[in-house]
């Protein structure tokens, strides 16, 4: 079977090597996992597993049959101008991530509907200022990208009773979520909104899909959400929006420059959560099961599972 498998190497300056390492082996005990700074014989690399590796990375790896990419965006992998043509490309898919991001939204779609911002900027005045608490389905929250991720999240969402909306490219269907799709729906989706999460990938067509003017279709004092990329959205226009009160308030995860530069106006935006991009990651131990039995597939000649289609760009 090693010789059937051959060899996995492994780059990521943001994952543990060992662990990652010890997690395959459990699942496949005769896979040789090499760290990319330690490959000896290229030619028998088969899979790759990635998470931004250095330009040139897959140049002498001219046996690789699959790459994996470590997370699930998968932008920054296939804007890359050094991507082997016709490898296919693999994503993180596990229930234990999704369910790790839905519980970030989650705290997030709460802290807007239960008005915590307001109650932390009082608490930092001395005040007690009460605010009446609205029931559940007073407020509505839409789920912009409804995919592995997404639909957890507007699951989560809709079992708190929230009034929740999903909004994808095609039509999606989920129990207790009003569900729309295309562009043509957009404004409305956005208008009827308390809270926007977005958890769209980043492609060219939602390149900055929430600019200036979509912004301001958002209901006046909505707020929102990005666990997506930074890039969805025109950053400067959200500021502007924020300190006008026009967005009512935001958590972010995501920016169009990470590390957020040390003198972004977000940082003091009173009415503004920064996290830094960790919603949610791979987990070795719940990962390991659908990369190995990718990984097998991909052995026996067979297509892996959830190929990402690159054209597409997720
Ligand atoms: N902050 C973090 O820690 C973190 C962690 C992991 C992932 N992420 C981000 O989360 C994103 C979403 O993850 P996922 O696994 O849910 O993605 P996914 O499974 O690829 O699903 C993407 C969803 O977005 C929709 N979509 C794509 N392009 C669209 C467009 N032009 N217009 C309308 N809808 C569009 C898709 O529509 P269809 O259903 O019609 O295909 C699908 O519902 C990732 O791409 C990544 O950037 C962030």
């Amino acid at each position: 079977m090693a010789e059937r498998l051959g060899t996995l190497v492994f780059s990521s300056d943001f994952d543990d090597f060992a662990t990652w390492k010890n997690a395959l082996q459990a699942q496949l005990p005769d896979l040789q996992v090499v760290h990319a700074s330690a490959i000896e014989r290229p030619e028998d690399v088969r899979y790759a597993m990635v998470w931004k590796p250095p330009a040139g990375f897959f140049e002498r790896l001219l046996g690789l049959q699959l790459i994996i990419n470590l997370g699930a965006g998968v932008d920054a992998l296939v804007a890359r101008s050094d991507l082997p043509p016709g490898i296919p490309i693999t994503r993180i898919t596990d229930p234990q991530m999704s369910r790790m991001m839905a519980g970030y939204v989650l705290f997030a779609v709460l802290r807007h509907a239960r008005d915590i911002p307001h109650f932390e900027q009082a608490q930092r005045r001395g005040e007690w200022a009460y605010r009446h608490p609205r029931a559940p389905d007073e407020t509505t929250v839409a789920v912009l990208g409804l995919g592995q991720l997404g639909a957890m999240a507007a699951h989560e969402v809709q079992r708190q009773g929230f009034r929740t909306l999903g909004w994808s490219r095609t039509l999606r269907q989920i129990d207790g979520v009003q569900c729309f799709s295309g562009m043509e729906t957009l404004d409305d989706v956005l208008g009827q909104a308390d809270i926007v999460v977005l958890m769209l990938p980043a492609t060219p067509h939602t390149h900055q899909l929430l600019d200036r003017n979509r912004l301001m279709r958002m209901r006046q004092g909505a707020a929102l959400v990005n666990v997506a990329r930074g890039s969805l959205v025109d950053q400067a226009a959200m500021v502007d929006l924020l300190r006008s009160g026009h967005i009512g308030a935001a958590t972010l995860d995501v920016f169009t420059q990470e590390p957020l530069p040390r003198d972004d106006a977000l940082w003091s935006l009173p009415n503004v959560l920064v996290t830094p991009h960790l919603a949610s990651v791979a987990i070795p131990a719940s990962s390991a099961q659908q990369i190995a039995a990718n990984i097998v597939r991909v052995a026996q000649g067979l297509d892996p599972d959830n190929r990402v289609d690159a054209e597409r760009g997720y």
